[in-house]
């Protein structure tokens, strides 16, 4: 290998981003094929060969090579199963014209000559195909799929990324970028995600490391593609009779996402220099003198003494164990960044890994690649492909976990550098091959060491990691955010960037990263008026605590803790956070589901809907889970926001007002306003408020039953909120179910379906907005005593009996859980 190799992968490159590569060649007619097994190959006269693996008679692997030859750098670094489903012996019928495979839900149609490949559902529709005989083509090292467009196709996905989440008309590359204080159409970003979803029932995974291109006809109304400079042609086609389907496809293919541990999903506070034991101890005391509910303290990357050793700044960090253990008898966790680098100036540990080989190197000079970094002076960039560095840097992150640590923020994995047009980097060479091919997969193979790292020396806790640059896959290590938004320049002017965050983040979601989290007040520019600064933070808030993971955050010594914004930017703040809390019981059963199914929590419209092509156009607004509706404001100084209700009744969440969907609204709001409405025949979960997650142990669970007289079912989920025993599936279950009985009366269930509680006693109230009183309320059969609305919150667990306040309508009914069945008849 020599640099001018090197130079001219330089060039490929730089012809990538302008777009210069010429002629391309496709497969020649077909002659024949071979089966093994689960898998179909079909050969070209050109000596081409395109091999068809089917993982289940849904998702079917392809794969294109131009010289004939199956063969792989380095396997996927994102799918780890390909075999879904039984597959032996296809049947493959032949006809002069074409060969085609049956699967069951999908008839696969290879036409001999010219060759193209497309893909039919069982009644005939044509999902996906190449476009006429251009479907596969190659060029020197590039390789690229052209398929059929159609006009009333759309395309959604690709991950974290910018823009519209129609992905139509646009088009994309994958190149994990470090662009501080992103624009609104920015791209690429943080993350390679290159999986995406077509209306027309499919999703398709381009599994390919290098800087891949999307286009979703940009050039063209007849054709779509998606191409890479190097590496192979493999994608996955997943078929889906709806978006959640596809993305359950995809699921199996990559991983389930992890767990967060239960305190991940409470509110926690961040700033570019909170970076000291003071300044920690300080805002935690914030919080719990004003009773804002938090439960994380984030301590930026100027809390380690050399980057990146794991030691104490010990200036700005006068006993951290202590500090660390305080912090822990009030509730909250501390979480610390990490970077993958290791500075020159900290000269030990960069000898200790410069003389291991554990970091990357420079193919001009055959040693340790200097990487510039923002802070720290040069770096080596340490090789995470390397197996032998995974034990390595998993002894040095131990140190702050043994402390009290909780957990990690692994920040700056692009690895980056804030500098993307600069090619220098593609210099560098990794153990498993060059920087043009791991660049997009660094950050991943990075999160994969700190979680199975963790893990070992942790053993059976689960892992907080919040991580920024990834690959598609992350879902199996990490959690994500989305970095540095914000409006640098004047950041009164954020409200764009902001708003873009709801589509980022439902982007996000479908590609796998449900547990999420937005910057809230966004990460860029210094705040010099904090009354001024005051709406867009509260509005930026109000949409933070819907993502899984709220993190307040901001750049430098900016702070940004809800206090600070005046009185009413509190009140508005403190109401969203409680709000989050009140929701964490159903939160955590959709955190579950996440894990079960791959499924975002907060999803875009057109997940929950897929058919209507409003839902399409509602970009700011989605569910939360599938019950609830959230419409952040995100326009300055507005007084009404525009809610697209979907077909059906809508009930507002905090109001008890109902609404009829299948219409736009205009829904009057004040800085206090978050708009959440409920789909009618919903119950959903709540707690009472708490400083911490299980601040209360034992505390009453409310189910809030909506639109009494249609029959609803929630299965709430509970475990023990920090071991993996969930994916042994050591976990409680609790059915409850609104029906309407014979004789007109209501009869609300609970019941554990699924193992005991492992707990003390606690409370259950059920909680129904009726327009009367009823006339007689019984539990199990036996009649209920009356009694007033007080009582119902403060009275012991064993105290059973039920309420009616006239002027809200709300019916309370409250009882002892039990781990059979209880039964409740309202006449
Ligand atoms: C970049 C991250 O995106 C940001 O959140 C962090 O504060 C800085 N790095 C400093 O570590």
């Amino acid at each position: 290998m020599n640099a001018v190799k090197y130079f001219l992968v330089v060039l490929v490159y730089v012809g990538m981003y302008l777009n210069l590569f010429g002629q391309s060649q496709t497969p020649e007619d077909c002659f024949a094929y071979t089966v093994d097994r689960n898998e179909v190959t079909f050969h070209c006269l050109d000596s081409a060969k395109i091999k068809l693996k089917l993982a289940s008679s849904s998702v079917i692997k392809i794969w294109y090579a131009p010289d004939g030859k199956f063969q792989r750098s380095n396997e996927s670094f994102a799918v780890i199963n390909e075999e879904l489903e039984e597959i032996s012996n296809i049947q493959v019928s032949e006809s002069a014209s074409a060969y085609e495979i049956f699967t069951g839900p999908l008839r696969i149609r290879v036409n001999r000559k010219p060759f193209q490949l497309q893909i039919f559902d069982k009644w005939q529709k044509l999902l996906f195909g190449g476009y006429q005989d251009q479907g596969f083509q190659y060029s020197g090292t590039e390789v690229k799929a052209v398929n059929l467009l159609r006009d009333d196709e759309h395309f959604f996905g690709l991950g974290e990324k910018s823009g519209s989440l129609d992905r139509r008309g646009q088009s994309y590359k994958m190149w994990n970028s470090d662009k501080p204080c992103y624009g609104i159409n920015e791209d690429p970003l943080y993350k390679s995600i290159p999986f995406f979803m077509s209306s027309y029932n499919y999703g398709i995974f381009f599994d390919n490391t290098y800087l891949t291109e999307f286009d979703f006809g940009a050039s063209s109304n007849d054709y779509y593609s998606f191409s890479a400079p190097d590496g192979e042609m493999i994608f996955y086609f997943i078929f889906g009779k709806d978006y959640k389907e596809i993305i359950n496809g995809y699921t199996q293919l990559t991983g389930k996402p992890i767990m967060p541990p239960k305190w991940a999903l409470g509110f926690s506070q961040s700033r570019g220099m909170l970076t000291n034991e003071a300044l920690s101890r300080e805002i935690a005391t914030g919080y719990r003198e004003r009773q804002i509910p938090c439960d994380i303290i984030y301590q930026d990357i100027g809390w380690v003494e050399g980057l990146q050793n794991f030691e104490w700044w010990k200036e700005r960090y006068q006993n951290p164990k202590q500090m660390l253990s305080d912090l822990a008898d009030d509730g909250f966790k501390v979480v610390v960044s990490q970077d993958p680098v290791i500075s020159q100036s900290t000269i030990q540990q960069w000898k200790e890994a410069d003389s291991l080989g554990y970091f990357t190197t420079d193919v001009r000079t055959h040693k340790t690649y200097d990487m510039p970094w923002p802070w720290g002076g040069n770096c080596g960039v340490v090789d995470f492909t390397n197996p032998e560095v995974a034990d390595w840097w998993g002894q040095y992150q131990q140190k702050p976990l043994d402390d009290g640590v909780k957990g990690f923020w692994t920040d700056m994995g692009e690895p980056a550098w804030s500098n993307e047009e600069s090619t220098d980097r593609l210099y560098m060479k990794h153990h498993l091959g060059m920087h043009d091919e791991i660049h997009n997969v660094y950050g991943l193979t990075w999160d994969k060491v700190v979680t199975e790292q963790f893990e070992k020396r942790n053993p059976n806790q689960r892992v907080f990691q919040m991580t920024r640059a990834a690959y598609a896959g992350l879902q199996r290590y990490t959690f994500g955010w989305s970095g540095d938004a914000g409006n640098g320049s004047n950041v009164l002017e954020g409200w764009q960037q902001f708003e873009n965050q709801i589509p980022v983040a439902l982007s996000a979601g479908m590609g796998l990263i449900p547990f999420w989290a937005t910057d809230i007040s966004g990460y860029c520019g210094d705040i010099e008026d904090y009354d001024a600064m005051a709406e867009l933070y509260v509005r930026w808030l109000q949409f933070g605590v819907f993502n899984p993971i709220s993190r307040a955050h901001h750049e430098g010594n900016n702070a940004v803790e809800p206090w600070l914004f005046g009185d009413k930017a509190e009140k508005a703040s403190k109401k969203a956070i409680e709000l989050k809390y009140q929701l964490f019981p159903y939160l955590y059963t959709y955190a579950r589901e996440a894990y079960d199914t791959g499924l975002p929590i907060m999803r875009a419209m057109i997940l929950e809907y897929p058919n209507d092509p409003e839902a399409l156009k509602a970009e700011h607004q989605f569910m939360f889970g599938q019950e609830l509706l959230v419409a952040p404001v995100t326009k300055q100084r507005a007084k009404v926001k525009q809610v697209y209700l979907p077909a059906g009744e809508w009930i507002n969440f905090f109001t008890g007002e109902s609404y009829e969907g299948g219409q736009w609204i205009g829904y009057p709001v004040t800085l206090d306003d978050i708009p959440v409405f409920v789909k009618s025949g919903s119950i959903i979960p709540m707690m009472p408020v708490m400083q911490y997650i299980h601040q209360v142990q034992d505390y009453p669970i409310t189910f809030r039953v909506y639109g009494p007289d249609d029959p609803s079912s929630f299965t709430l989920y509970e475990d023990d909120g920090v071991t993996n025993d969930y994916k042994k599936n050591i976990f409680s279950s609790t059915l409850v179910t609104n029906t309407l009985g014979n004789e007109g009366q209501k009869i609300v269930t609970v019941e554990r379906k699924h193992e005991a509680r492992e707990a003390t006693p606690r409370s259950i109230i059920i909680e129904l907005t009726i327009k009367s009183s009823p006339k007689r309320v019984s539990l199990d059969g036996q009649k209920l005593k009356l009694t007033n609305s007080k009582k119902i919150v403060e009275s012991e667990v064993d105290q059973e009996f039920w309420s009616y306040d006239k002027n809200s309508g709300k019916l309370h009914i409250k009882f002892s859980d039990s781990d059979g069945k209880r039964k409740i008849e309202i006449q």
